[in-house]
């Protein structure tokens, strides 16, 4: 097989859909793997149902485990899985320690790496994501950037590699699943409230740091709209260590549900009055034409620069107060954003297939080993 699409995480399913989707259109040949960085069901197995991509041909089973041990279990399974019979090109999407040891493991064996969303930058070295999104961008010979400005981040760094802009696949995703997912879900049965404001908070510069973890229960709790927060596996881990998680759990500000599927959680998103999240992905997609949703977000940077120009998004901080505030001066005048998406108009992925059809039509790229100077 020339090419290996290579998947580990939530949103790294989610995004690579509407590529394997168009892959599949086109009838190009790749097979996917799946990391298992992420292995719940609610974190993989609903996505690979909902979004239509079926089983992985493999599943590597790599885990959970401090960076260096997933990363390095990663890099170790991959190669062995490349070695026996190595793909000319390998296609990763995002910023997590799968992309990283995937762009590693296919760099050291000569073979071409294609990064989906490519040249996003937060400059700030505390987030295990940038060190990823940065070497992965440095090893990769085609760069699907999503905006001019991730493309200028790319040219300006001096990568090897390729660049074109295509738009982010999570609008294509927005697009193509939101209309099956209010068919589908019954998640608005469990939402109390008749206004809410969605929540998600996971990244670990976050919820592994107890001050901030503190800062965000008092959040959710003291939040002047009623918040509906599906918890991820990591930040409900910390919040039981914590002895906080029952403290928000009582409180009836604040609808706690597990991880939530893509057609559950777009529908939230949809009804949602506003959302605070630290999610990359919710970001972007709150921008898409069919969501338009102010977004508070509970970080100090951004690597998404765009949708904050576009008027969708909100870097307020990590203390409650920064939030409560933006979110009260927002609710007296609750105008959602209007302004075209700055993510592209759903059609990355058809787009991304074609350049990745057109790459293997001309044979290996700059750092495939053929092509290597
Ligand atoms: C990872 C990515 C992050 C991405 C997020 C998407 C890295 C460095 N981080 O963070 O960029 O935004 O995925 O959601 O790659 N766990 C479970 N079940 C699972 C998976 C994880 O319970 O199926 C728990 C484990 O306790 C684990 C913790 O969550 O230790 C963290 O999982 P991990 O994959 O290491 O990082 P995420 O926080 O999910
Ligand atoms: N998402 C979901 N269910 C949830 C939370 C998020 O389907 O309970 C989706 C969301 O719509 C987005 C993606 O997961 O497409 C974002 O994943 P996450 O926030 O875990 O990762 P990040 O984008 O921050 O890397």
């Amino acid at each position: 097989m020339d090419l290996t699409v290579v998947v580990g995480t939530r949103p790294e399913i989610v995004k690579m859909a509407p590529v394997v989707l168009a892959l599949r259109e086109e009838e190009v040949s790749f097979s996917l793997v799946h990391t298992g960085q992420h292995y719940d069901h609610t974190l993989s197995e609903v996505f690979l149902e909902e979004l239509g991509l079926g089983s992985p041909d493999a599943v590597l089973d790599v885990g959970s485990g401090s960076h260096a041990k997933q990363t390095a279990e990663a890099l170790i399974r991959l190669e062995k899985h490349f070695a026996e019979d190595p793909p000319r090109l390998i296609l990763v999407e995002g910023d997590t320690n799968t992309v990283l040891a995937a762009a590693l493991a296919g760099a050291k064996l000569g073979v071409d790496v294609g990064h989906v969303e490519a040249g996003l930058r937060s400059h700030d070295l505390r987030m295990p994501e940038e060190h990823n999104r940065r070497l992965t961008d440095h090893l990769s010979s085609y760069l699907y950037a999503p905006t001019d400005l991730a493309s200028l981040n790319l040219r300006q760094e001096a990568v090897w590699g390729a660049v074109w802009v295509t738009g982010n696949t999570v609008i294509d995703a927005s697009l193509r699943y939101l209309p099956l997912a209010e068919a589908r879900s019954g998640v608005m049965d469990l939402v109390p409230y008749d206004r809410f404001c969605l929540a998600t908070a996971h990244r670990a510069e976050n919820v592994d740091d107890p001050d901030t973890l503190r800062e965000l229960v008092d959040f959710l709790r003291h939040a002047p709209l009623p918040v509906v927060y599906p918890v991820h596996p990591r930040s409900k881990t910390r919040m039981e260590e914590a002895g906080l998680y029952e403290r928000v759990r009582e409180s009836e500000n604040v609808l706690l549900l597990p991880p939530l599927g893509y057609f559950d959680f777009l529908v939230l998103m949809k009804h949602a009055s506003c959302i605070v999240t630290d999610s990359g992905g919710v970001q972007e997609e709150a921008t898409s034409p069919v969501l338009r949703k102010k977004v508070f977000v509970f970080r100090r940077s951004t690597e998404r620069p765009e949708a904050v120009a576009a008027g969708y998004a909100k870097v307020v901080g990590t203390t409650a107060e920064g939030v409560i505030t933006a979110m009260r001066e927002y609710l007296d005048d609750p105008v959602p954003p209007s302004a075209p998406s700055p993510y592209g108009d759903g059609t990355s992925g058809a787009q991304i297939a074609a350049l990745v059809q057109e790459a293997l039509a001309k044979g290996p790229g700059p750092l495939g080993r053929k092509g290597a100077i």
